[in-house]
């Protein structure tokens, strides 16, 4: 096997490369002009299993492009199959039409893979996992939270409370519960499906006194942390933390959750930021390693 690092995950590439001890095939890429996506293969791919590592995080349309160009690059160079890895699968928030008029992006999107080239692929923590057995190739989806559950644990925050900020998110926290010993629980959340905007309904827990960490799977506008940490202040929490997949971080996200009172913020190379403090080499390895296509 071959990793190819894709530009969007080059590092985690290189750290699954190595945790693997595989030879990698970096990418030269560029965007012309006018705006369109350059890529090339930097190295021998004749005959060899291809693993595409490639996020797509924001600008995700170029990401999406760019995996698609490299897997039509690595096919037409002789790859035998091509995986490809996508920690952040972008678009698959629209799993269904919400209102009439609209696709279900993510269906789209995997069709649009399928063509490129892409055999399988391995994501971390999608949206709704049921989607992806609608994909025109075998698709598996991993978690993060037991990595995320150790990164508090290594603090010494055992039996904190998981919060899933809405109901969606519930079988997160649950997860997590199981690895940090503690309860869990989850919020009613609204989106208005015009404008974006969240609200949070006001539960009652008993949380007084307690560590909080808020789990989810994406932070994008950071709306739904916002509302979620100022019900947990209101219930009396002094220390509420976060802990998230995949960070977008989307503008000031970052400043509005730390604002609401969040102490810490914490997330995976699935997005690379700075509260990317938790990788996710390690599961990625441990599911090429047993992969079973
Ligand atoms: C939605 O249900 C997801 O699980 C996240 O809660 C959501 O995508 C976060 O978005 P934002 O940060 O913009 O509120």
């Amino acid at each position: 096997m071959k990793i190819i690092l894709g530009p969007t995950s080059k590092e985690l590439g290189e750290k699954i490369a190595e945790l693997l001890n595989t030879e990698t095939v970096t990418v030269a890429f560029k965007k012309f002009p006018d705006g369109e996506s350059y890529i090339r293969l930097e190295g021998r791919i004749q005959d060899e299993e291809a693993t595409i590592v490639q996020t797509t995080c924001p600008p995700q349309d170029t990401a999406i492009i760019q995996l698609m160009l490299i897997a039509d690059a690595a096919k037409r160079n002789g790859a035998k199959k091509v995986t490809a890895v996508v920690p952040y699968l972008a678009y698959s928030r629209q799993d269904k039409a919400f209102l009439q008029g609209e696709p279900i992006s993510i269906e789209t999107i995997a069709r649009a893979l399928k063509v490129a080239g892409i055999d399988n692929l391995i994501t971390v923590n999608v949206h709704q996992e049921n989607v992806l057995a609608k994909f025109p190739f075998p698709a598996k989806n991993l978690s993060a939270i037991p990595l995320l559950a150790e990164y508090f644990k290594q603090k010494g925050f055992t039996k904190s409370f998981a919060l899933a900020p809405d109901k969606g998110a519930i079988h997160i926290a649950e997860e997590a519960r199981k690895f940090l010993g503690g309860e869990y629980g989850y919020l009613e959340k609204q989106r208005d499906r015009y404008t974006g905007q969240v609200s949070v309904e006001k539960k009652t827990f008993d949380i007084k006194g307690k560590r909080v960490i808020i789990f989810d799977d994406i932070i994008s506008t950071g709306g739904t942390i916002v509302a979620a940490a100022k019900i947990v202040k209101e219930l009396g929490v002094e220390k509420v933390y976060v802990a998230c997949v995949h960070p977008l971080l989307v503008g000031d996200a970052e400043k509005r959750i730390l604002e609401s009172g969040v102490k810490e913020i914490v997330g995976t190379d699935s997005i690379p930021s700075h509260v990317s403090k938790v990788t996710l080499a390690p599961l990625i390895r441990n599911e090429l390693t047993d992969a079973k296509f």
